[in-house]
């Protein structure tokens, strides 16, 4: 039932060419410069008018969930909040029946999520769900939502219910801007008809798979590992040190890039891998400098470029290479490889990658 992989997380995370265009199947029509979304269309009014949306999940569904910020912001243009449902439930949100609230989650039954959208609702916002476990509890308390699609996801440390929340995030996020008239049917047919390759670029990134297992090597003796983004990478960040310290525990965290010199800066020496989302986008440049800064300081870095880009590949110890795409998408292609050295570390340092020490599939408790 592994399909051939030696485990499910390698599986499932091979199977994403497949579950991001499941996730989008009927629901995008590039030629015509048009999402549809069935799950929230009765509340298209709603939209229409709403002045933010707030954000609550757990884990790598609140990492979606950034992302998910990023681009309601950059393309619907509503302000969104992003909050831990454990923190938002117990502590007396600001919320009315003005506000949507989407509960993000992969199991459909994390308590704390449920608890949060249950509050909210009892203060007469509107609830929205994206959920991959058909028929699960989230979706059955929400008024709303959009199912991923991602198929059964086995291995604990998500992967695959990662991108395909990302690309569900992305729908809503162009739909919304069709609707409130923040986008041309233009534009439209553009993003869509480059969201529509997206999983071919997922098949590209997975190329790497070898190349990944190599870098993994030098790595598995490591103790801390630091991981830094920016604009829409800073979230692909914080999931590439989720899933690494998940399952290989070696510690490791995501920053924005630009935060390190208030403070991780000190942690670098030669002991110190650094992984950089460093692919030409509109932070490029930046990216570059907090890179030099960290070879300044001896730190051994890794970084993820757009093909063909030799500047960067210069400066660093190791780089992998990822499809050119809209920086909307990037997303859903820099993740990959993050996952890969991960499953990869995890692997040669003896760790049950399937299901990690201490954690569960679905947090059902507080
Ligand atoms: C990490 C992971 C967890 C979950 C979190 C929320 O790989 O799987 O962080 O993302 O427990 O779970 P769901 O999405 O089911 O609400």
């Amino acid at each position: 039932e592994k399909g051939g992989f030696d485990h499910f997380m390698l599986k499932e995370i091979f199977e994403q060419p497949r579950s991001i265009y499941d996730c989008m199947r009927g629901r995008i029509y590039p030629n015509e410069g048009k999402v549809q979304l069935g799950g929230v269309k009765e509340y298209v009014e709603k939209l229409k008018n709403v002045d933010r949306i707030i954000i609550v999940a757990c884990g790598t569904s609140w990492h979606a969930g950034l992302v998910g910020e990023y681009l309601i912001e950059e393309y619907a243009r509503i302000p969104v909040e992003v909050e831990y449902a454990s923190e938002f439930r117990y502590r007396n949100p600001i919320i009315s029946e003005k506000d949507i609230v989407i509960a993000i989650s992969q199991s459909g039954e994390t308590a704390d999520t449920m608890a949060a959208i249950e509050l909210a609702k009892e203060k007469g916002a509107t609830i929205f769900g994206i959920c991959n476990v058909v028929g699960s509890s989230i979706p059955r308390i929400s008024h709303a939502g959009i199912y991923t699609h991602a198929g059964p996801e086995i291995g604990v440390a998500s992967t695959k219910a990662f991108t395909a929340q990302v690309t569900a995030l992305t729908l809503f996020a162009f739909y919304v801007a069709q609707q409130r008239g923040k986008i041309t049917e233009s534009q439209l047919i553009t993003y869509l008809t480059e969201l529509e390759t997206i999983p071919s670029l997922v098949e590209t990134a997975l190329k790497s798979n070898e190349l990944i297992k190599k870098i993994a090597e030098h790595f598995i003796d490591s103790r801390n590992c630091l991981f830094l983004g920016r604009g829409s990478g800073f979230p692909v960040a914080l999931e590439g040190a989720l899933k690494l310290k998940e399952i290989s525990y070696i510690h490791a965290e995501g920053y924005p890039a630009a935060e390190m010199k208030h403070g991780p800066i000190a942690l670098i020496d030669e002991e110190m891998p650094v992984i950089f989302i460093a692919t030409k986008n509109s932070s490029y440049e930046k990216v570059i400098s907090n890179i030099q800064e960290v070879k300044a300081r001896k730190g051994v870095v890794i970084a993820i470029v757009t093909e063909g880009d030799i500047t960067v590949k210069n400066m660093v110890d190791y780089s992998i290479e990822i499809p050119d795409t809209n920086e909307a998408f990037l997303p859903l292609i820099a993740t990959i490889p993050l996952q890969l050295l991960s499953y990869h570390i995890a692997v040669m340092r003896g760790c049950n990658v399937d299901q990690p020490r201490n954690l569960a599939k679905s947090v059902t408790v507080e």
